[in-house]
C-alpha cells in the first residue's frame, strides 16, 4: 500500500531542506548509510536488558552489535573498558540526562547548572523540567561579557555545596575549561556531569578539548555535531554503572531502540575517519568566518565571537527581536532559530537573540566563500525586509550547487 499523503509530506520536506540554508546548530545531516541504518530490520528487534543479559530470545546479533557500537563510544574518545562504562540505550539527551540525575542523586539534592537563559539546556536543572523539580537547582550565570566565570562558578559551589555540578550547553559559543570545572566539583565533594551534545563532533574531531578524563560522567546526544541519528549515549566511570544504567533500564526506559543504535555505530566509525577531523575543523572555520563577517555588518555578538559551531547574535542594536527576526530570515530561506541572550530583557517566546551554527551547512560543502555571501544575505534581510522574496531566490539558486547526499 502506498501511503500518498505521507510519501507527499517526506517529499516536500526533502525539498525543504534541499532549497532552504539550514542555521540551526544542533541540526545535522547524517550520511545515507546512517539513515539506511535507522530503516534496517533492527527495527523489528527488542532487546531489554544489556549485552548477553537479556530479558527475550534472537539476540545473537543485537549482542554483537550493542557490544561493537559500545566499543567504538569508548574508542572515539580513546577511553579503555577498564575505567570506563558505557551505555549506548538512552533514547534522547533530554531522558538521557534525567536518568544521570536519578542514578546518582536523591530526590531534593542540590545540583549547579547554568541558567536557562544563559545558554544551559532545558534538562539541565530548569523549573520547566523534572530535572529542575525533582532536584534542587542553583543557577550559576555567565558575565557580562557572555564568558563562563570559573571564579564565580567555585564560590557559588563552594557556598552552596552542590552534590552535581552540570558543564556542557546549548547556546555556549566558547571553548568550557573541563579541567578547572573537574577542580571545583572536587573541592565540594561534587559529581561532574558533562553534558557535550552540541560538541561532541568538535571533541573528536580535535577541535575542542576532551572532558576525559576529568568528567565523573558525560552525555551526548548523537545527532548534533557528531552526524548520526537522533538518540543518546552516557559514558561514565566504572564505579558509577551501575547507579546509573539501572535508571536507563528498567528505571525509565523499555527496549532499547536497535536500529538507532546501529545508526551511532555507524556515525562513531565515520566520526574516526580523517575526513571528519577535517570536517570539524571546517565547521570551525565557517563559524568564525560567518562571526567576523556579521561584526562588519554592525551585529553584536555574545562573547565577541566564537570557539565552536556557533554564533549568538544579539540583536538589541538592529531593533528586531528573535521572535522576528527568524520568521523573516525563514522567509528568505534562512533557517535558524530565536534565542535567549545572558540578562535577555526578553521573554523566551520573544527573545533579543538568533543562534546560528555551521554544523549542516558544512556537511553540504559549504567553505568559508559562503559563509561570506550567507552573512550577506543575512545583513540584507535584517535591515531591509522588502529584499527577503528577493534574496529566497538567490538561496534556492544557491543551494542547487550543494545537494543533499
Ligand atoms: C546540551 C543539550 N543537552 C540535551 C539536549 C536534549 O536532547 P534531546 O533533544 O535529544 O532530548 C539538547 C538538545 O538540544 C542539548 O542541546
Amino acid at each position: 500500500m502506498k501511503d500518498i499523503e505521507i510519501i507527499n509530506l517526506i517529499k516536500a520536506e526533502e525539498k525543504r531542506q534541499q532549497n532552504t540554508l539550514d542555521l540551526i546548530a544542533s541540526e545535522n545531516y547524517p550520511s545515507k548509510a546512517v539513515r539506511e541504518a535507522l530503516g534496517s530490520i533492527f527495527v523489528a528487534k527488542y532487546a531489554e536488558g544489556r549485552p548477553y543479559k537479556r530479558y527475550y530470545g534472537g539476540m545473537e546479533n543485537v549482542d554483537k552489535l550493542e557490544t561493537l557500537v559500545g566499543e567504538r563510544a569508548l574508542k572515539v574518545f580513546n577511553l579503555n573498558s577498564q575505567e570506563w562504562a558505557v551505555n549506548v540505550q538512552p533514547h534522547s539527551g533530554g531522558v538521557a540526562n534525567y536518568e544521570i540525575l536519578r542514578g546518582l542523586l536523591s530526590q531534593g539534592d542540590k545540583i549547579l547548572c547554568l541558567h536557562l537563559p544563559h545558554g544551559g539546556h532545558l534538562s539541565q536543572g530548569s523549573a520547566a523540567s523534572l530535572t529542575g523539580r525533582d532536584f534542587k537547582p542553583v543557577y550559576y550565570y555567565l558575565d557580562k561579557n557572555g564568558f563562563l566565570d570559573y571564579d564565580a562558578i567555585e564560590k557559588l559551589a563552594m557556598e552552596e555545596k552542590p552534590k552535581l555540578i552540570i558543564t556542557g550547553y546549548t547556546a555556549y559559543p566558547r571553548k568550557i575549561d573541563f579541567k578547572r570545572f573537574s577542580e571545583i566539583a572536587k573541592k565540594v565533594g561534587a559529581y561532574l556531569l558533562t553534558d557535550t551534545s552540541h560538541i561532541t563532533g568538535l571533541i573528536v574531531g580535535g577541535v575542542h578539548p576532551s572532558p576525559f578524563p576529568w568528567t565523573d560522567v558525560l552525555m551526548t546526544t548523537t545527532h548534533k555535531t557528531l552526524r548520526g541519528p537522533r538518540g543518546a549515549m552516557i559514558i561514565c566511570r566504572k564505579e558509577l554503572e551501575q547507579k546509573i544504567f539501572t535508571k536507563v533500564f528498567p528505571g525509565l526506559q523499555g527496549g532499547p531502540h536497535m536500529h538507532t543504535i546501529a545508526a551511532i555505530g555507524i556515525a562513531l566509525k565515520e566520526a574516526m575517519s580523517p575526513s571528519f577531523k577535517k570536517y570539524a575543523g571546517q565547521i570551525i572555520k565557517n563559524s568564525q568566518t560567518l562571526a567576523l563577517e556579521l561584526k562588519k555588518y554592525g551585529f553584536n555578538l555574545i562573547s565577541g565571537g566564537t570557539d565552536n559551531h556557533l554564533v549568538l547574535v544579539d540583536l538589541r542594536n538592529k531593533n528586531i527581536t528573535g521572535k522576528l527576526a527568524q520568521e523573516l530570515l525563514e522567509s528568505a530561506g534562512i533557517v535558524t532559530n530565536k534565542n535567549t541572550i545572558p540578562y535577555d530583557p526578553g521573554t523566551p517566546f520573544d527573545p533579543s537573540g538568533i543562534r546560528l551554527g555551521t554544523p549542516a551547512l558544512t556537511t553540504r560543502g559549504m567553505k568559508e566563500k559562503e559563509m561570506k555571501l550567507i552573512a550577506g544575505w543575512i545583513n540584507e534581510v535584517i535591515n531591509n525586509p522588502k529584499e527577503a522574496g528577493a534574496i529566497k531566490k538567490k538561496v534556492q539558486k544557491f543551494c542547487k550547487k550543494f545537494p543533499l547526499s
